[in-house]
């Protein structure tokens, strides 16, 4: 038996008190669940006051989904980070569970539509996953999938085989889970913050689909292909946070006015459902702004001969960097001696550093 850690999500408290003192002002996020580390699984509940009441009823009908709940939560913010780690805007997140990722998450920005669709993304993602491992009994390997599939011709030839993902089941979930109070966004007359996320937040759940890929295997005598099964497979969750950057580099802004007085213009560049749309434009980034939860740039690390946006000039918005020199130590010129170990020798290397002014 493993010791239980002893602990205390120091936040998970400061959100139950938060939530205990106001109700009404401090309604958390869900989306909270990737911020925190993973801690003790048993500590994870459907009264969590980062759900709001729909979630946590939702949840009391499929409390298993939750632990998948909250691992794409986390791949979703990794994502981000990942995605934007170069940028000014670098998908940091707050210290309030009411906030999660500050101003952006309710800013209206490309940045929100960005954060809706990977946060959408990652829990069909990691259902699917989990549905994939056979954990669940609601879900599992996409069943359909069955018999012989390419062409006709024998050298094609190949059968269904092995654990096609299914995302139909993470995809229902993820929707479920994320609904708005608007249902039907073809009725709409405008766009709301609201409709903004809910359109993005299915953008991102369309990632998955379109991202997916049929993979096979080779079954043959030493390695000949004379039997080849083949799957359908989601791709790696960086990949699909790839393809978003990209959507979130082409996102369309839609205004936020009566549809009607802007339908000719609609008409002209019609929205599909795979685009990223926002409705305000973004501020630069580049100076903090406590009011809004911007950090700035100032003392971010830069790159000095990116032209890139990591680039020191870009990053640091023009005001100049430092330079540092930091000494590095590592272990070096490893070697396996007789028997059994590594000796390393320590090196020591003095690197320039730079940071944004
Ligand atoms: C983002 O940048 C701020 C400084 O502007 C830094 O404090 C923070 O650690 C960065 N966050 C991530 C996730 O890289
Ligand atoms: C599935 O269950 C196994 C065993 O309980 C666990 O190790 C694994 O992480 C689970 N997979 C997912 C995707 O939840
Ligand atoms: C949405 O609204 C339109 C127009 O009001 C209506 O024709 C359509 O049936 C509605 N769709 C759903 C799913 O309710
Ligand atoms: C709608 O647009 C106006 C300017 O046209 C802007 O001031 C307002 O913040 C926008 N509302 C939302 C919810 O983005």
């Amino acid at each position: 038996m493993e010791p239980r850690s002893s602990g205390v999500r120091p936040m998970c408290a400061l959100t139950l008190l938060l939530v205990s003192v106001c109700p009404l002002c401090c309604r958390a996020n869900w989306m909270w669940l990737g911020v925190t580390p993973p801690d003790d699984p048993e500590q994870l509940s459907c009264g969590d006051p980062v759900l709001s009441a729909r979630q946590r009823e939702l949840c009391r009908r499929k409390p298993f989904l939750l632990p998948s709940v909250r691992d794409g939560a986390q791949l979703a913010v990794s994502e981000c980070q990942n995605q934007f780690r170069r940028e000014r805007w670098n998908c940091s997140t707050t210290r309030e569970p009411t906030a999660v990722f500050g101003y952006e998450l309710t800013s209206g920005t490309k940045e929100t539509a960005f954060i809706y669709a990977v946060m959408a993304a990652g829990l069909v993602h990691s259902i699917t996953r989990s549905c994939s491992q056979g954990n669940m009994t609601v879900c599992g390997c996409d069943a359909h999938l069955r018999g012989s599939g390419g062409s006709e011709t024998a050298s094609e030839a190949w059968q269904w085989g092995g654990c096609s993902d299914n995302i139909q089941f993470g995809t229902w979930f993820s929707r479920k889970f994320m609904e708005h109070s608007v249902k039907n966004m073809s009725s709409l007359t405008s766009y709301t913050l609201s409709t903004m996320n809910q359109h993005n937040s299915e953008a991102g759940r369309q990632a998955i689909e379109r991202t997916m890929s049929t993979e096979c295997r080779c079954h043959g005598i030493s390695g000949s292909c004379g039997v080849k099964t083949c799957w359908r497979s989601m791709a790696p969750f960086r990949r699909v946070g790839s393809y978003l950057k990209e959507r979130y580099e082409q996102s369309i802004q839609m205004s936020n006015r009566s549809r009607k007085k802007t339908r000719k213009k609609d008409q002209r560049r019609p929205l599909n459902k795979h685009q990223l749309i926002y409705l305000n434009k973004s501020p630069n980034y580049c100076l903090e702004d406590k009011r809004r939860g911007i950090a700035g740039t100032r003392g971010r690390r830069c790159n000095r001969a990116s032209s890139g946006p990591d680039g020191c000039n870009l990053l640091c918005c023009g005001r100049g960097y430092n330079t540092h020199v930091v000494r590095n130590i590592e272990r070096c010129e490893c070697k396996f001696v007789w028997c059994c170990f590594v000796r390393c020798r320590r090196c020591e290397s003095m690197n320039d550093m730079h940071t944004c002014k």
